[in-house]
């Protein structure tokens, strides 16, 4: 693992990544892709293997992926360069907070949030992600028949989503309740990816906004 020990508040290439903290007020995804169609958002990319995949495989798409943790968006802005990805930005920011106020609504075609909840304990349910409120701005934000994608490997979190998901009266459930089976968008995150190699199920909710 790399030393970081010797970063400081003034040498720590972690504290100069894009952060939406330093945007005020409205957030206009439109004005950060430089585009304002075919637009997708992916909520918490980690290591950012699916963000990367599905940028290159849809070059007509942009990408915008907020991310709380300054490291890994740091680790993903630097692969997304090497990689000469053109279609993808990364920001650092908290999804529930930056959500809030963006606008226009129906911006964006997709949104992505995969495997966002690795906390497993009752007292952990305050940081949890796909929640109602935060739900009521993502389909706020998706075009009419635009679709949100949640994955888990936790069973019981995938009842707690779908049940959110379902009771939003914007949303049709795709496949049998919300429930499907492929990942339909071409691209893996690093924790799908890992949870097929070890045979573990993963959980794929696809909701179309009406
Ligand atoms: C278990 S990891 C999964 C990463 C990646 N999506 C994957 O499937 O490999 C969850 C990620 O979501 C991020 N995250 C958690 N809450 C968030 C929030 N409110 N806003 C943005 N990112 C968040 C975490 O920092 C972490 O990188």
């Amino acid at each position: 693992m790399a030393d970081h020990s010797h970063y400081t508040c003034f040498n720590n290439p972690y504290l100069t990544v894009p952060s939406f903290r330093d945007v005020e007020g409205t957030v206009d995804p439109r004005t950060i892709l430089r585009a304002d169609s075919r637009l997708e958002l992916e909520i918490g990319f980690g290591r950012g293997r699916f963000i990367r995949e599905r940028a290159m495989a849809q070059k007509d798409v942009r990408m915008l992926g907020i991310e709380t943790k300054r490291k890994l968006v740091y680790e993903c802005a630097e692969r997304v360069r090497r990689s000469g990805i053109d279609n993808a930005v990364v920001m650092h920011g908290d999804a529930r907070e930056v959500l809030a106020r963006m606008a226009p609504d129906g911006c964006f075609d997709n949104i992505f949030i995969l495997f966002p909840d690795p906390w497993w304990k009752a007292r952990h349910r305050k940081r949890m992600v796909v929640t109602d409120g935060l739900t009521d701005h993502v389909v706020r934000l998706l075009r009419q028949g635009g679709h949100f994608f949640v994955e888990t490997d936790v069973d019981f979190r995938a009842d707690e989503y779908r049940q959110v998901l379902l009771a939003d009266p914007r949303l049709s459930p795709m496949g049998d309740k919300g429930i499907v089976s492929d990942n339909p968008f071409g691209a893996r995150s690093s924790r799908e990816a890992q949870a097929m190699e070890l045979g573990m199920p993963v959980y794929r909710m696809l909701f179309c906004r009406k």
